[in-house]
């Protein structure tokens, strides 16, 4: 189950930083040997990135896995359709002089923080291009740059810390903030309309269907019953009133699967989550590869429904890993079914990244 303040990456950030400069920061590259292996025409981005490090830095979650499998396919542009602090997208460029990046996300402060990183650097300016905009829109960005096919496709869901951990944007039920919760700030459907809006079984449906809620009904009615509500202390109080005590005292805090389930709610995140999948695999080269981090059963099902459509056309297949490669006979499909999980190291670094699953699917043909 995800956690709404399990970002991705941890975050340590100097105590007057502006909105901005939280997303400025670079890849914590924890390797030195990776590091001296960057190639020289790396090193602006490495400058670029490491310019900012003081400010804001974080671990992509399984970041080498990531890299690593996105070395055996096709050159040339991959997209990475949440890009977030470009942790990722800053090791890839990093790693392969070949690559272009076709970053989108739907939040301005991660497109802003792009824009920093390319005004940092004159090779991340040439190989990062950005898309404000949300993934489901992966045909239309492609048709605009006439980009018939690409490399494969990044995506690691969900919402990132920098989002998390800024109390105005109103992620967290640990801070106190506004019912808000939008990626995209310009979106209609904020947290507060789903709050003070929906009725009791629209609200149960929100609480079971995307965060699998026991108490959903009981969460539903206590918050129907205490409108007014005008801030996620509130929420995140009535929410644990609601669950009762011997349960409140299990599985982490009480509010974080309500506020996971009205965030994924606001942001239509299951809804468009399958075009995206089916769109990027389409658009992928014979032997280029969509990676998909997930971090909640939800996601994951999804994922695994998209993969599973994709694998009835012969023309693609899925891995488990990079280097757990198995073709079956008719050498169209090979497919394993094991979801890759960060290694335990990663998870002592970063326990943010606990509940992470990768799943990697390849295309065959065309
Ligand atoms: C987990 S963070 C990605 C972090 C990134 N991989 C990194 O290493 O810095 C997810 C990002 O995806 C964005 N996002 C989530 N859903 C999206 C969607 N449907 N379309 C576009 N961006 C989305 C969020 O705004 C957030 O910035």
């Amino acid at each position: 189950m995800d956690s709404p303040n399990s970002a991705r990456y941890s975050s340590r950030r100097s105590g007057e930083t502006s909105r901005r400069h939280r997303w400025l920061g670079g890849c914590r590259d924890a390797n030195p040997d990776n590091r001296s292996n960057v190639r020289a025409s790396s090193q602006n981005i490495m400058s670029a990135t490491l310019h900012t490090r003081e400010s804001f830095d974080h671990s992509p979650v399984m970041a080498e896995e990531i890299v690593a499998l996105f070395g055996e396919v096709p050159h040339g542009v991959v997209i990475d359709a949440t890009l977030g602090g470009a942790g990722h997208t800053t090791r890839l460029l990093e790693a392969y002089p070949w690559m272009s990046v076709l970053g989108i996300d739907q939040d301005d402060m991660a497109i802003e923080h792009a824009a920093a990183l390319r005004a940092n650097s004159a090779d991340i300016a040439q190989r990062l291009d950005v898309q404000r905009g949300r993934f489901d829109s992966i045909d239309t960005f492609l048709a605009q740059r006439n980009i018939d096919s690409i490399s494969g496709a990044l995506f690691d869901l969900g919402v990132s810390s920098p989002q998390l951990d800024m109390a105005d944007r109103g992620f967290s039920y640990r801070q106190d903030g506004p019912l808000d919760m939008r990626m995209d700030t310009n979106a209609q459907l904020s947290a507060a309309d789903v709050v003070t809006g929906y009725e009791v079984q629209q609200l149960t449906d929100v609480l079971r269907n995307n965060a699998d809620e026991r108490f959903a009904f009981r969460i539903a009615k206590a918050i129907v019953a205490a409108r007014p509500i005008a801030n996620t202390t509130q929420l995140a109080e009535i929410v644990a009133n609601a669950i009762p005590a011997p349960a409140r005292r299990t599985g982490g805090h009480p509010a974080k699967r309500t506020f996971q389930a009205i965030r994924i709610e606001v942001n239509k995140e299951l809804d468009i989550l399958p075009r995206a999948l089916h769109d990027a695999i389409r658009a992928t080269a014979p032997g280029g590869r969509v990676a998909v981090l997930s971090y909640h059963s939800g996601e994951d099902r999804i994922v695994k429904q998209a993969f599973r459509d994709a694998e009835s056309n012969p023309l693609v297949q899925t891995v488990a890993s990079p280097f757990q490669h198995h073709q079956s006979a008719n050498k169209l499909v090979r497919k394993v079914k094991v979801a890759e999980r960060p290694s335990a190291r990663e998870i002592e670094l970063n326990p943010r990244a606990s509940s992470a699953r990768l799943r990697v699917i390849e295309k065959v043909g065309s």
